[in-house]
């Protein structure tokens, strides 16, 4: 099933929130301008804005409110991605040239900082301290994330807590923020607003382990980037940290990653994931991803049997399942 099928019937609001997104990076600076929309018409799957409006509907469901949330949290998605690709050093994303390779990376630092700029002027357009809180809250904690990750590279005695602390920041929040918003805004009351941010939270962990599983296993067509991505530049993810102790691959694959550190991310990482995939490390963090998916569903046990709950317990199977 594919995800546009899931939410058919919010079609004409998330092409709203298209065009808001489009409106929201264009008319500036000719090139900041232009890196924006090449990133953003690259397409993407617009996931946080639809948390955001589906989250919406458990409360009065305002359009104009709700957008002025779904935008900002698309954007700062967006920033947050074209740092990560001058970090990552990646010359793909969403199937296409990341703007860090079809510029450089200083363009792409000042476009993240645009993009996130424009986020800010659209949500300060709300008057609500707590919305503007947690979206701040949401970048700090990013950050973190994305450092505590750098300071993992290579780090092969790490602990799956690190790990799953390091997602919870650079991934989780964000999700779970974009529930929670969506719901808050709505007025919904606080128990709906709290159990919607355990969804997003849960939906969170479960989306970067199956992107991380999806980095080795997936294809380049699959996932918009050549696989091998995380391992060639040291960071060590679930599949990998419980591969390493399998001790049937621990000792080869010590080799491997050490040999992929010393050239620098030129050796071909396809040996190291050959290893991966023999290990029992892929089965353990698919159990753990979907213990996450299970924890998601629950959240939504005690909320209304209304359409939009149908459609978060479909995208929590589709994210679950995502092969792209
Ligand atoms: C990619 O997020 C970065 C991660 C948090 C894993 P998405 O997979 O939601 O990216 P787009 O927006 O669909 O490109
Ligand atoms: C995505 O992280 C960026 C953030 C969550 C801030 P990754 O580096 O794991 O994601 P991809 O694989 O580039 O999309
Ligand atoms: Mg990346
Ligand atoms: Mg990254």
């Amino acid at each position: 099933m594919k995800l546009l099928d899931i939410f058919s019937k919010l079609k004409g609001d998330i092409n709203q929130i298209e065009r808001e997104l489009e409106k929201s990076v264009t008319f500036d600076d000719g090139l900041l301008s232009e890196a924006s929309l090449h990133l953003l018409k690259a397409g993407g799957k617009r996931l946080r804005p639809v948390f955001v409006l589906l989250a919406g509907k458990f409360g009065h469901y305002n359009l104009d409110v709700l957008q002025k949330i779904a935008v900002p949290l698309e954007l700062i998605h967006m920033s947050s991605l074209v740092h990560d690709d001058v970090i990552d050093d990646a010359t793909t994303r969403r199937g296409q040239l990341t703007v860090k390779s079809k510029w450089d990376n200083r363009v792409a630092m000042y476009t993240g900082d645009y993009i996130f700029g424009k986020a800010l002027t659209i949500a300060t357009e709300l008057n609500n301290p707590f919305i503007h809180q947690m979206l701040s809250k949401s970048l700090v904690q990013m950050s973190i994330g994305e450092m505590e990750q750098i300071r993992d590279f290579f780090n092969t005695e790490q602990t799956i807590r690190n790990y799953l602390l390091r997602i919870r920041r650079k991934t989780a929040l964000l999700i779970a923020i974009s529930c929670q918003l969506g719901a808050a805004a709505a007025d919904a009351d606080r128990q709906t607003v709290n159990r919607l941010y355990s969804y997003g939270y849960n939906i969170g962990m479960n989306f970067q382990i199956r992107d991380d599983l999806l980095d080795l296993f997936g294809t380049e067509k699959q996932i918009g980037k050549p696989p091998g991505s995380d391992i060639r530049q040291g960071n060590i993810t679930l599949p990998v940290i419980l591969a390493l102790r399998d001790e049937k691959v621990r000792g080869p694959l010590l080799e491997e990653i050490s040999r992929i550190k010393q050239s620098n991310g030129s050796a071909d990482t396809a040996p190291a994931i050959k290893l991966i995939r023999e290990s029992s490390g892929i089965g353990l963090a698919d159990q753990l991803a979907n213990r996450y998916l299970e924890k998601a569903l629950h959240a939504l046990e005690g909320l209304p049997a209304i359409g939009a709950k149908k459609n978060l317990i479909d995208i929590a199977h589709f994210v679950g399942k995502r092969n792209y």
